[in-house]
C-alpha cells in the first residue's frame, strides 16, 4: 500500500534563491514514486488565484493565505503539496503553518548578492535601478524563518543535492516511503 499521507512542503526565500528549481525536481521525484502531487508556485498563482494583487505587505500576506488555504484542502486529501513563494513575512507564514498540521517548512537560503548575480528574470537589475518598487531583499523586507525544518544553502550546493535533502526529510517525517 502506497503512503498516502498528505503534506505541504513550503519553500520560502528570496526571488532567485532556487525555490522553483528545487520544487520541480522534488515534484518529479514524488510523481515517479507514485505520489499525487500538486505544485503551487507564487509566479503562477499570481496569474490566476491572486491576479491583481500587489507586493505590499497586505497583498503579499493575502497571497500567502490563499496559497495556504488551497494547500490545506489538498493536504487533508492525501496530496503532496509543494509551495514555492517568497512569503516574506514570518507572522503569516506561521499562521499557515499552524493551520496545516502536516507542514514542512524549507528555507531556501541564498545571499541577496548571489540572487542578484544570477538575476534569472532580470528583476534585480530593475529593482536596483528603482524601476521596480518594494522588491524583496532590495527595497522590501524578508524575514527568515526562526525554526525551519530544513535550510538549503543554494550558493553552496546544487539543486539536485538540495532536492535530495528534501526527499530525505520527507522520508524522515514519514510522508514518503524510502525508495
Ligand atoms: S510573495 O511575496 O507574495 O510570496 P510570490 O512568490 O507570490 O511573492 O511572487 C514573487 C515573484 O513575483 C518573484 O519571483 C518575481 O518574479 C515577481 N515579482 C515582481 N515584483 C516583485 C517584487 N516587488 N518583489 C518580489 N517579487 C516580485
Amino acid at each position: 500500500m502506497e503512503n498516502e499521507r498528505g503534506f505541504t512542503l513550503w519553500f520560502t526565500g528570496l526571488s532567485g534563491a532556487g525555490k522553483t528549481t528545487i520544487a520541480e525536481i522534488v515534484e518529479k521525484e514524488l510523481r515517479e514514486r507514485g505520489r499525487r502531487v500538486e505544485g503551487l508556485d507564487g509566479d503562477i498563482v499570481r496569474t490566476n488565484l491572486s491576479k491583481g494583487l500587489s507586493f505590499s505587505r497586505e497583498d503579499r500576506n493575502t497571497n500567502v493565505l490563499r496559497i495556504g488555504f488551497v494547500a490545506n484542502l489538498l493536504t487533508r486529501n492525501g496530496v503532496g503539496v509543494i509551495v514555492s513563494a517568497i512569503s516574506p513575512y514570518k507572522e503569516v507564514r506561521d499562521q499557515v503553518r499552524r493551520r496545516i498540521i502536516d507542514f514542512v517548512e524549507v528555507f531556501v537560503d541564498a545571499p541577496v548578492e548571489v540572487c542578484a548575480e544570477r538575476d534569472v528574470k532580470g528583476l534585480y537589475k530593475k529593482a536596483f535601478a528603482g524601476e521596480i518598487k518594494e522588491f524583496t531583499g532590495v527595497s522590501d523586507p524578508y524575514e527568515p524563518p526562526a525554526a525551519p525544518d530544513l535550510v538549503l544553502k543554494t550558493n553552496e550546493e546544487g539543486p539536485e543535492e538540495s532536492a535530495r535533502k528534501v526527499i530525505e526529510k520527507l522520508e524522515f517525517f514519514g510522508y514518503l516511503d524510502p525508495a
